[in-house]
């Protein structure tokens, strides 16, 4: 019989051979994310790893809600939704997503991870899922607790798609799910062409705008704010941790779709609902965020001009039109080595390796704020130049041309 510990006595001596110096985890930051610099190790170094896109975390006013509800209400519900959790606070946040999401209805949960995985309680046995294949982990895992059929088409590949509800035979219902912009590579998904395929296939459309909702489109609805198809898509998920400065995510929809939700979906009904401060940080950073849609504009601008300066001296930022900025970084290790010397050079970005990016095209992904500066930026692009041309990421001399790249900005 084996140990069910077993994997992770296996883990602990992988671990132990890693050189702690080139080791990019769970490294822990001593002050406020402040969304451009933190400090680590006693070092100021440039935050450029964040999903708080328009700086909004510390922004003076969303500490001041979060405080006021935190004097209020305390610091936790200590219960579900569904019994003693629901403050008239959820309610209010719930009412003020459902307008600005302009849906007749939306349900606030405690991380955007268990929004999603609510998406099972609308699945069975018959149901059969379309969803990217770059979709984020918890989208795969809602598919998977629904126990549906999963048919996973090649990233933002149509022709598959189509060829995948072609030949997908159903008795029950179906469903495309997609991220808006998806979360490693920064780009977006195909919606036109997606939602015309739902139409002709009797599919439902269920987009995750984790990283795109408060950024993309005129008044920051999103990807299907963005093409103009709003009406076309059936759900809208976010989640309130990266542009609402927050914690907690929305499930909007259908007043029906909704109600049946909070009252069936496991990941609502079993769980602790969202703390106070948080429900009225997330309003308030709503607030700051319709009435502000500079700061939109402005983490376009930086994530443009960032992009443009990284393919100026060569390095391959793939399809990202959003503040989600990759670079493609070679193999596990290349990658550790590129994360490690732009940590000493003061610059934290992410380092993503397969699985969670392809295997072989390991990835630096770097995230940017509103709140950085021109000289944060060039800064970032003068440590990756300094770096990539060392590890031979990109040549010694810049290319004598590049493709520029056009940001999904509609403000
Ligand atoms: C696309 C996407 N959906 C959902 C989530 C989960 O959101 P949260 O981390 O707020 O629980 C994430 C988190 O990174 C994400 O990138």
């Amino acid at each position: 019989m084996t140990d069910i510990f077993g994997r992770c006595r296996a883990w602990s001596a992988y671990r132990a051979q890693l050189d702690p110096a080139i080791y990019p985890y769970f490294r822990s930051i001593a002050s406020r994310q402040d969304g451009t610099e933190v400090e680590v190790d006693g070092r100021r170094l440039i935050m450029a790893g964040s999903n708080d896109y328009l700086g909004l975390s510390c922004d003076p006013r969303v500490i001041d809600a979060a405080a006021r509800a935190l004097a209020r209400f305390g610091t936790s519900c200590s219960g579900s939704r569904l019994l003693n959790g629901t403050l008239t606070l959820h309610e209010e946040l719930e009412s003020e997503m459902a307008r600005f999401l302009g849906r007749s209805a939306a349900v606030v949960v405690t991380t955007g991870f268990q929004t999603n995985l609510a998406v099972a309680a609308l699945l069975d046995r018959d149901s059969v899922v379309f969803a990217d294949r770059h979709n984020h982990a918890s989208l795969v895992d809602a598919v998977q607790l629904g126990a549906s059929k999963h048919r996973r088409y090649r990233h933002n590949d149509m022709a598959h798609l189509r060829h995948l509800l072609e030949t997908t035979e159903s008795a029950g219902s179906r469903l495309i799910i997609t991220d808006g912009a998806f979360s490693m590579g920064g780009d977006i998904c195909d919606l036109p062409q997606i939602v015309k395929l739902a139409q002709m296939h009797s599919a439902r459309v269920v987009v995750d705008g984790a990283h795109d909702v408060g950024l993309l489109g005129e008044r920051g609805r999103g990807v299907a704010e963005h093409f103009g198809v709003e009406e076309q898509v059936d759900l809208v998920i976010t989640t309130l941790s990266k542009c609402f400065g927050s914690l907690g995510g929305v499930f909007a929809g259908p007043a029906e779709v909704i109600d049946y939700a909070r009252h069936h979906a496991r990941s609502i009904v079993f769980a602790a609902s969202l703390p106070p401060a948080n429900v009225a940080a997330a309003l308030a950073a709503l607030r700051i965020l319709e009435s502000e849609p500079e700061r939109r504009r402005r983490a376009f601008q930086v994530a443009e001009q960032l992009n443009n300066g990284l393919r100026a001296v060569g390095f391959n930022t793939g399809d990202s039109v959003t503040p989600v900025v990759p670079v493609r970084a070679g193999s596990k290790l290349e990658c550790l080595r590129f994360w490690s010397e732009l940590f000493a050079a003061g610059i934290f970005v992410n380092a993503v390796l397969p699985p969670a990016a392809p295997e072989g095209t390991a990835v630096i992904r770097i995230t940017l704020s509103a709140l950085h500066t021109d000289q944060h930026i060039d800064r970032i692009i003068e440590e990756c130049t300094a770096v990539g041309r060392r590890l031979g990421f990109i040549p010694s001399t810049p290319p004598i041309s590049f493709e520029r790249v056009k940001m999904a900005c509609s403000v």
